[in-house]
């Protein structure tokens, strides 16, 4: 597995002989104190979701993640008691909404609560994944709109401003009527890929929708892009219908946003290894990996898949073919350029 905080090592350094900004992000971004920000000093909340990023982005930060004291009644209801005071200060709550995703919702929606009536100055939620994200329209009679919905609930709860990453649908950005930065881990993905000297580079998207996602990986390597079509039988069973492209005798790498079955992922790799191609690695933001994902991928026709730790893996589903790539560097660098009220699309150039 290639380590987390690859991307913070070889774009950022720390300060090691300053010990007022040691562990903060340097170069263009450099941490300007608090005084630069109107909303109070920095704070950092984390949900259950993910501790593990919400650590990297503190040590990224030296800030430290502000206990929550999230507990359970006996009847299982969620409570929270936020330690320190929030009164005026700016706030990052850190929570994907990963499986078990209901309870994960609940969690944010009830911090989020908690630090409006505890008087905080602006709360940011950080979203790394959006859940409840596959229904951003009707496709048929009688569907909810169920990204819309969450997003109400979310900015109801008390949410300012979110801080986003790679949304199933771009569209859904718009279903906020609060402040918005969307992050897309593109560069992250690229950077990596460099490394691994692929020949004959096609990037495939797994369908029509994954195009534009594909399209900033594909600009990044320089490669040309080819499309899946996929029809789905079932919430897990995926036929793949055809591939259209360049994909005989070359490396393909399939840019997807979710691995939630693997069902896609394991049809594209036959799909594409039946047309020629070489090599198929897999790049996929958010490793939700449910049910027997992770035995689908290992039976699959893939050299590699790498993913982020927006979701986190549990330690039995890590290793081959998984490599984990962290978005704590990109999250902390967003979360300064926020506090600090400065561009967070330079991110993007
Ligand atoms: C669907 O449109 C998404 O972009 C992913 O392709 C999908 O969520 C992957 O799911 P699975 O791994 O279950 O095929």
């Amino acid at each position: 597995m290639f380590p987390l905080g690859w991307y913070g090592e070889s774009r950022w350094t720390q300060k090691q002989s300053d010990s007022k900004v040691i562990g903060r992000l340097t170069t263009a971004v450099e941490f300007a104190g608090e005084e630069a920000s109107p909303w109070g000093a920095l704070k950092l909340i984390g949900g259950s979701a993910n501790p593990g990023l919400a650590q990297l982005i503190s040590d990224q930060l030296q800030v430290p993640v502000t206990d929550a004291r999230l507990r359970r009644f006996p009847d299982g209801e969620i409570n929270v008691k936020i330690e320190d005071s929030m009164r005026g200060h700016d706030v990052f709550v850190i929570q994907p909404t990963c499986p078990p995703v209901n309870e994960h919702l609940m969690e944010l929606f009830i911090i989020l609560d908690a630090l409006r009536r505890a008087s905080a100055g602006r709360v940011t939620a950080v979203v790394p994944y959006y859940g409840y994200a596959r229904k951003e329209r009707k496709t048929q009679p009688r569907e909810p709109i169920t990204a819309k919905l969450i997003a109400n609930f979310i900015t109801l709860a008390g949410a300012d401003r979110l801080l986003l990453l790679d949304l199933h649908a771009e569209a859904i950005e718009g279903f906020f009527d609060v402040p918005t930065d969307h992050l897309s881990p593109h560069r992250i993905i690229s950077e990596y890929l460099l490394t691994r000297h692929l020949k004959n580079l096609t990037v495939v998207a797994p369908d029509a929708g994954g195009g534009r996602r594909a399209e900033l990986v594909a600009n990044q390597l320089k490669a040309p892009i080819a499309f899946g079509y996929k029809r789905r039988s079932g919430d897990d069973e995926v036929e793949m219908i055809a591939v259209s492209g360049e994909v005989k005798g070359r490396d393909c790498v399939v840019v997807e946003d979710i691995i939630t079955t693997g069902g896609t992922i394991s049809k594209l790799a036959q799909s594409l290894h039946a047309q020629g191609a070489n090599r198929v690695i897999v790049a996929a933001t958010h490793p939700v990996l449910s049910g027997n994902a992770i035995e689908r991928l290992k039976k699959a026709d893939v050299d590699e898949v790498i993913v982020t730790d927006s979701v986190p893996i549990p330690p039995e589903k890590l290793g081959p073919p998984l490599t984990v790539l962290s978005v704590a560097p990109l999250l902390a660098e967003a979360i300064i350029r926020v506090h600090e009220n400065r561009s967070v699309s330079e991110l993007f150039r």
